[in-house]
């Protein structure tokens, strides 16, 4: 099957790899010509474990191609993916929308034969019908479908998620659209995936509700954790007594520094906003909102608590930048926030990510970068410990220790044991644990 996808984003370029690796003939466009000329050239402009063996391979056989040129993309596509980014409007925080009607314009200008224009970007509820309308007014006797079909991959397992989901979700309102998508994932349909088929609305919606459930339940886990510390309950046991119940599941409930990302802070907002404005307000997800926010902020005060004496002129060491481990992704990461929150304070801060200090520069030049991690612990008074990348589970110890000028150790992603940890000498600090363990 022909298959054209508008925009190389994270959502595209991923999509649209994966669909030629299910054998289809897929062309990627996008208006920016230098980001195409440098996937033509076999670079790939986001870090994503896996993608660029994924890229080079479908390229090679030719089922991957790249360009500029919507009209040669649509030659002869039965699906046209819309996979532009829809980012928080300034000020009102809906989300914008200008990217994707742009395209649904330009696809309308360029459809000839029959054509299911669907939306990959996560879009608030209604914006499928817009597209249809946007299209049919253009082009009245066009011969096209609109559908939705909601991506659910993950930054740093996006091809892993895309090629075993756990559902796929299609919003389509004619046989022939469903039949054109049916057959677009049948690779996966013969591993048993199931396809949810609804209308263009619930489909929209479920993105988003799913989202939004899931920064409920990080927050959730959060405001436990901190109930721990206070009760001195465990929340690592919590989560686990409370995960195996099967209706509540094991996964998400990871207590953290708050939920960052290109996802869960962009979409609970566009939520937010569509439930009021249709008068159903969501206050469930306003809540959620708004304590992430705090508990960033919360985060940066309690490394303030934990330093002895004054925090001016102490020298504190992160680990971890990023938002997750495996992306170069800095958008909405705590460290944005608990970072500059330190340095108001008069603390010096040092700071190592693997992979996401040239954004992280960008966007807080004043931070001394190291590029290993011991050497970001040298002198220090604290280590903070922000994003938990694998590297940071395995550091040595006792050099850590012989490194630091205060063994004092604040793990906010409880990847250390405390027994280990104070065995080593460390003052150590984790979320919702008691000190004794
Ligand atoms: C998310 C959704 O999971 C995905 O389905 C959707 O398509 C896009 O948004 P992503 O933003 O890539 O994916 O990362 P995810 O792994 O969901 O983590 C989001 C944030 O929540 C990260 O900041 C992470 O650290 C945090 N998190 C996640 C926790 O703090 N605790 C957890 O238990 C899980």
């Amino acid at each position: 099957m022909r298959v054209a996808m508008i925009g190389v984003g994270y959502v595209g370029l991923v999509s649209g790899a994966c669909f030629s690796e299910f054998g289809h003939d897929v062309v990627c466009i996008d208006s920016d010509a230098a980001r195409i000329s440098a996937l033509e050239q076999g670079e790939i402009p986001i870090y994503e474990p896996g993608l660029d063996e994924l890229v080079a391979r479908n390229r090679a056989d030719g089922r991957l191609r790249f360009t500029t040129d919507l009209m040669d993309a649509l030659q002869g596509a039965e699906a046209v993916f819309i996979a532009v980014g829809t980012p928080s409007r300034r000020g009102d925080g809906h989300a914008d929308l200008t990217y994707v009607y742009q395209a649904a314009g330009e696809i309308a200008a360029e459809i000839s034969a029959y054509t299911v224009v669907v939306t990959k970007s996560t879009v608030p509820v209604g914006t499928g019908r817009e597209v249809a309308r946007i299209i049919r007014s253009a082009r009245p006797g066009a011969d096209f479908d609109v559908a939705s079909n909601p991506e659910f991959l993950r930054e740093g397992s996006a091809i892993s998620d895309f090629m075993r989901p756990d559902r796929i979700v299609i919003g389509a309102e004619s046989d022939r659209a469903r039949e054109v998508l049916r057959r677009l994932y049948r690779p996966l349909s013969l591993r048993d995936t199931p396809i949810l088929f609804a209308d263009l609305e619930t489909a929209e919606l479920i993105k988003y509700a799913a989202n939004a459930f899931l920064a409920l339940k990080i927050s959730y886990i959060n405001q436990i954790a901190d109930l721990c510390e206070k009760v001195g309950a465990d929340v690592q046991d919590v989560a686990r007594g409370i995960g195996l119940d099967g209706r509540i599941g094991p996964k998400f409930l990871h207590p953290g520094p708050g939920y960052g990302g290109s996802c869960f802070p962009k979409d609970t907002q566009a939520l937010m906003h569509t439930a009021q404005a249709a008068g159903a307000p969501l206050t469930l997800v306003e809540a959620t909102i708004a304590y992430n926010e705090a508990r960033k902020s919360a985060m940066a005060d309690r490394v303030l608590q934990l330093l002895e004496g004054d925090a001016h002129g102490q020298r504190v060491a992160v680990l971890g930048l990023t938002f997750k481990p495996n992306t170069d992704d800095m958008r909405e990461a705590p460290s944005l926030t608990i970072l500059p929150r330190l340095q108001t304070a008069g603390v010096v801060v040092s700071a190592h990510d693997p992979v996401g200090m040239g954004e992280a520069r960008r966007l807080m030049p004043d931070i001394r970068y190291c590029d290993d991690a011991y050497e970001a612990l040298a002198g220090a008074d604290a280590l903070v410990l922000l994003t938990e990348w694998n590297a940071y589970r395995g550091m040595d110890l006792q050099r850590m220790r012989a490194l630091m000028r205060r063994p004092v150790v604040i793990d906010l992603r409880n990847v250390y044991r405390s027994r280990e940890m104070r065995k080593a000498g460390f003052i150590y600090h984790s979320l919702g644990r008691p000190k004794w363990r």
